[in-house]
C-alpha cells in the first residue's frame, strides 16, 4: 500500500492519511512516497511501517548507526539535523505559540550519563516501549569516553552478569561507574585508567561515590544517584538564558524548585538577595549543601522534600524557577502558583506537552514573555523548553 507523508506527528513519525484516515507512519518523513505495512489498525487512526521508501525525502540521511532499526535510544538519525531541527521548532510553535530561538548543541557525542541495562552479559537498551535487550557495542549520543567503558565491559562480561551499569563522565573527561547485579571482574575495572570512580552494589572500589562537575566558574559535587543534566553544552545555555533575564532585574526572593544539586539556584544566587531551592532526593540536597560551599554561596537555603509539601509556606516571592520532571507540575503547585503571585515565573521542561497543559492554567495571571528551546537532547524527538512568564 502506497501513502504520501505530509508531515510529521508530535513524535516526528510521519503523518499521511488513508482512505481519509490518519496514518502514522514509523520514521516516514514529509513530502516521501512510502509503501507501507500496516502494524495498527483502529477507527480513528493506523500505524504502519515502512516497506519501501518510493520518493525518498532530500533530507533524508543513512543512519550512521547499527542499531539505529532496532534500538529505542534516537530517533532522528535518518533525517537531516536541519529537518529534525525545523521538526522541533515547528512542535514549539504548535504547541507553545511563538519560539524566539533553538539554542543548538553538538549533534553526536553529547551525552555525559547513560544506565546499560544487563541480561544475561549482554549489555544493551530496552527496544522501545518494551522489555527486549537490543545488545549495544557503541552510541553515537554517547560521550566517547562512556563508549571506551561500554567496550571495556564488552570484552569481560559473563552470562551469570543481570543488573545495570551507570556511566558518568563530566567535563575534565573524569568516570564514575555504578554496578548492579553480579559482575565477576571489577578487580579489572578497578586497575583501568578509564575508570576514576567506581560504585559496586552501592559500595565504593575505587575514588567516590561523586564526582565534582566543573561548569564556567562553577564547581557542583554530582553524586552518583543526583540528578544533573546529560548535556553540558545545554545547560550552559539554560544558565546563559537565566543569567540575561537576571542582569537587569531587582529581585528580593526567589525559589529553585525541583532543584536537584541546586545548580541554577546557585547561578542564580548572586543576582537575588535570597534562594531557596526545594528538592526531594535526599542525596542531591546534601549535594546542594556542598555546593555552596564549593562556590562560596550564603544566600542560598536548601530544602529536603517534595515541592507541592511546602509551596504554600513561601511568602513575597519575586522569582519563581520550576524544573520538573516530565509529567510537569502538580495542581496544588498551580494553584499556589497562581495565588503568590510571584513577578516572574520562569518554567523550565522537559516534555512539552506537559508544559502546555500547565501554561494554559498558569495564564490566567502569567503572560508568556519568551520562549526558547535548547536543543538538550539532538537526534532524538526531545527538546527542553525554557519559558519566561510575568505577572499580569
Ligand atoms: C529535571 S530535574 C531538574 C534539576 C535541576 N533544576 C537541574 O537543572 O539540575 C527535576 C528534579 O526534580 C526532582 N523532583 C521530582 N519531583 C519532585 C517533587 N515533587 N518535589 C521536589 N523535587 C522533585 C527530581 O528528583 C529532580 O532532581
Amino acid at each position: 500500500m502506497q501513502i504520501k507523508i505530509d508531515d510529521f506527528d508530535d513524535l516526528g513519525n510521519g503523518l499521511g492519511k488513508i482512505d481519509n484516515k490518519v496514518c502514522f507512519v514509523n520514521k516516514g518523513l514529509p513530502n516521501e512516497v512510502l509503501d507501507i505495512e500496516i502494524t495498527k489498525n483502529t477507527k480513528s487512526y493506523i500505524n504502519a511501517k515502512i516497506n519501501k521508501i518510493i520518493i525518498p525525502s532530500k533530507k533524508r540521511l543513512k543512519p550512521i548507526c547499527p542499531f539505529y532499526d532496532i534500538c529505542g535510544g534516537c530517533n532522528f538519525l535518518h533525517a537531516t539535523k536541519y529537518l529534525e531541527n525545523e521538526f522541533k521548532i515547528l512542535k514549539g510553535k504548535k504547541f507553545l505559540g511563538s519560539i524566539d530561538k533553538l539554542y543548538e548543541t553538538a549533534e553526536l557525542n553529547y551525552r555525559n550519563k547513560v544506565i546499560f541495562h544487563v541480561k544475561k552479559g549482554e549489555i544493551g537498551f530496552y527496544k522501545t516501549n518494551t522489555n527486549q535487550l537490543i545488545k549495544i557495542t557503541y552510541c553515537y549520543l554517547l560521550d566517547d569516553e562512556i563508549n571506551k567503558i561500554l567496550a571495556l565491559f564488552n570484552k569481560h562480561v559473563d552470562n551469570n552478569f543481570t543488573g545495570e551499569i551507570l556511566i558518568r563522565v563530566n567535563s575534565l573527561k573524569e568516570t564514575l561507574v555504578s554496578i548492579t547485579g553480579n559482575y565477576q571482574y571489577t578487580n579489572i575495572l578497578i586497575n583501568s585508567n578509564l575508570i576514576n570512580n567506581l560504585v559496586y552494589n552501592s559500595k565504593v572500589l575505587k575514588g567516590n561515590n561523586y564526582f565534582i562537575e566543573y561548569l564556567n566558574d562553577y564547581k557542583f559535587k554530582v553524586s552518583y544517584l543526583s540528578f544533573f543534566q546529560v548535556n553540558c553544552k545545554g545547560l550552559e545555555s539554560i544558565i546563559d538564558i537565566l543569567n540575561n533575564f537576571l542582569k537587569d532585574k531587582n529581585i528580593n526572593i526567589a525559589l529553585d524548585l525541583y532543584s536537584g544539586t541546586s545548580v541554577l539556584g546557585i547561578i542564580m544566587a548572586r543576582y537575588v538577595k535570597k534562594i531557596i531551592s526545594v528538592e526531594e532526593v535526599k542525596v542531591a540536597t546534601l549535594d546542594a549543601l556542598e555546593n555552596k560551599k564549593l562556590n562560596k554561596i550564603n544566600n542560598l537555603e536548601v530544602i529536603n522534600g517534595k515541592v507541592e509539601d511546602y509551596i504554600d509556606t513561601f511568602k513575597n516571592i519575586d522569582l519563581v524557577v520550576v524544573d520538573p520532571a516530565r509529567r510537569g507540575l502538580d495542581k496544588k503547585t498551580i494553584n499556589y502558583l497562581k495565588t503568590i503571585k510571584s513577578n516572574y515565573l520562569i518554567y523550565i521542561a522537559c516534555k512539552m506537552d506537559s508544559l502546555k497543559r500547565d501554561l494554559y492554567d498558569l495564564k490566567e495571571i502569567y503572560d508568556v514573555t519568551s520562549i526558547n528551546l535548547v536543543d538538550m537532547f539532538p537526534r532524538t524527538n526531545h527538546v527542553e523548553s525554557v519559558c519566561v512568564l510575568k505577572l499580569r
